[in-house]
Parts: structure tokens; C-alpha cells; sequence
């Protein structure tokens, strides 16, 4: 009874749904609320954009940290391509800030680093559209701090991330999930405080 099955889980613990299918499902609503909170900020702004890059630095650092504690590189051998902790911090030291106090966020499991690799590499889309916005800036300083919107531009980071995910037979897909809820919850606290 395989059609329809969207929720059963075999022995091992693997849904017979593709995980990056239930990553989404399991993430949508607060996928939306955290887009409205972004898009209070004004990205063409100099104030603004500070800000937005301080709130998104503000989770992405100590979840980055916490990937690379649980091992990530492990998992994904091309992380040093992927991490995006130094484009930030230059992206903030180029409009004279520097990363403010970061969110905590707890260890990871090796599944955990999956669902977190899922919110961090699926941010660069939203990203590519929030780049589009701030290409209208007026002002030159935010036009010249985008290593961060624009990291791993055309090296499609995204796919061979989704290639990787279905290929990994030993993910407990509950806790990927949990730690992909985690992970949007570290943005929204940080959207919520900058
Ligand atoms: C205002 C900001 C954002 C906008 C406008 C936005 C927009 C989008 C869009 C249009 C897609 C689908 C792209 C496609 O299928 O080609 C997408 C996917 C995604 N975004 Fe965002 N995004 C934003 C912020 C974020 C942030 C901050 C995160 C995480 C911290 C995030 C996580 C994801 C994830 C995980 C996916 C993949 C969903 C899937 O499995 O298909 N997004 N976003």
C-alpha cells in the first residue's frame, strides 16, 4: 500500500515520502511568517540592510558553529564552499558593524545537520530574490556588501545539496525535521530582535 502512504515510516525510521518533501511541508507556515518579518525591513536602505544582515548573522553564525561541531564537513566534503559565516561578517564590516549577539542554538545530530543544511541551503533562493532588491539600492555601500545574498552564485549549491539529501539512507527523518523547525525559529527570534 505504497500510494497515498504520505506518512509511514519503516522500521529504520525512513518515511516512504521523500524527506525534502516533508522538510517542506514541515516548514512552509514558518517559511511564510519568517518572509513577512523580512520584508519589514527596507533591503535598499543602508539602516535596513544592516539590519537584515545583522538578524540573518545573528542566527546563521551559531548555526554554522553548530554544523561544523556535529561534523558537517563529514557529510558534506565541499562545506568550505557552503559556509557563508565570512561573506557575512565582511558583508557587516564593509558597513562599518560587526556581528552582534547571536541566538543560541543546541548540538546537532548527524539527521540534525541534514535539516539544517535544508533551511541554510534553501535560504539561498530566497536570497537570489532579495539580491534583486537591493541591486535598486541608491546607495553604493549596500550595492558593494552582497557576498552574502550572492554566495555560491552559479555553482548550484542547491541541487547537489538535494541530490545529497535523497541519497542518504541513514536519516532519522524526525529529527531532521525538528532541526529544520529549529532552524527557522533562530531567524525568526533573530528577525524578531533586530
Ligand atoms: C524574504 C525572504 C525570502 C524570500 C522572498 C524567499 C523566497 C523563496 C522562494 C521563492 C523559494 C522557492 C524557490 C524555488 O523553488 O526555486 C524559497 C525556497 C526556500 N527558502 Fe526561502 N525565501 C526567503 C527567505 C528564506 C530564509 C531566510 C530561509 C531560511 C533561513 C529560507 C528557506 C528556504 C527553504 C528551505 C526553501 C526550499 C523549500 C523547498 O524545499 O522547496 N528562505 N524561498
Amino acid at each position: 500500500m505504497l500510494a497515498g502512504a504520505s506518512d509511514v515510516s519503516t522500521p529504520v525510521g525512513r518515511s516512504l515520502s521523500g524527506l525534502r518533501e516533508r522538510l517542506r511541508d514541515a516548514t512552509s507556515e514558518a517559511h511564510r511568517e519568517l518572509d513577512a518579518q523580512l520584508s519589514a525591513f527596507d533591503l535598499t536602505g543602508f539602516s535596513g540592510y544592516r539590519r537584515f544582515l545583522q538578524a540573518s548573522a545573528a542566527a546563521l553564525l551559531p548555526l554554522e558553529a553548530a554544523l561544523v561541531k556535529a561534523g558537517v564537513a563529514d557529510i558534506f566534503p565541499d562545506w568550505p564552499e557552503r559556509s557563508r559565516s565570512a561573506a557575512i561578517a565582511a558583508d557587516l564590516g564593509r558597513l562599518g558593524s560587526a556581528v552582534q549577539s547571536t541566538i543560541s542554538v543546541p548540538p546537532l545530530t548527524r539527521s540534525g545537520v541534514l535539516g539544517t543544511m535544508y533551511v541554510l541551503e534553501g535560504s539561498r533562493l530566497g536570497a537570489k530574490f532579495l539580491l534583486k532588491t537591493v541591486a535598486d539600492s541608491a546607495d553604493h555601500r549596500v550595492g558593494e556588501a552582497t557576498s552574502y545574498l550572492s554566495h555560491g552564485e552559479g555553482k548550484r549549491l542547491w541541487q547537489s545539496f538535494l541530490t545529497k539529501l535523497s541519497s542518504e539512507a541513514s536519516c532519522d527523518d524526525d529529527e531532521a525535521i525538528d532541526a529544520a523547525r529549529l532552524a527557522f525559529a533562530a531567524f525568526e527570534q533573530a528577525a524578531d530582535r533586530a
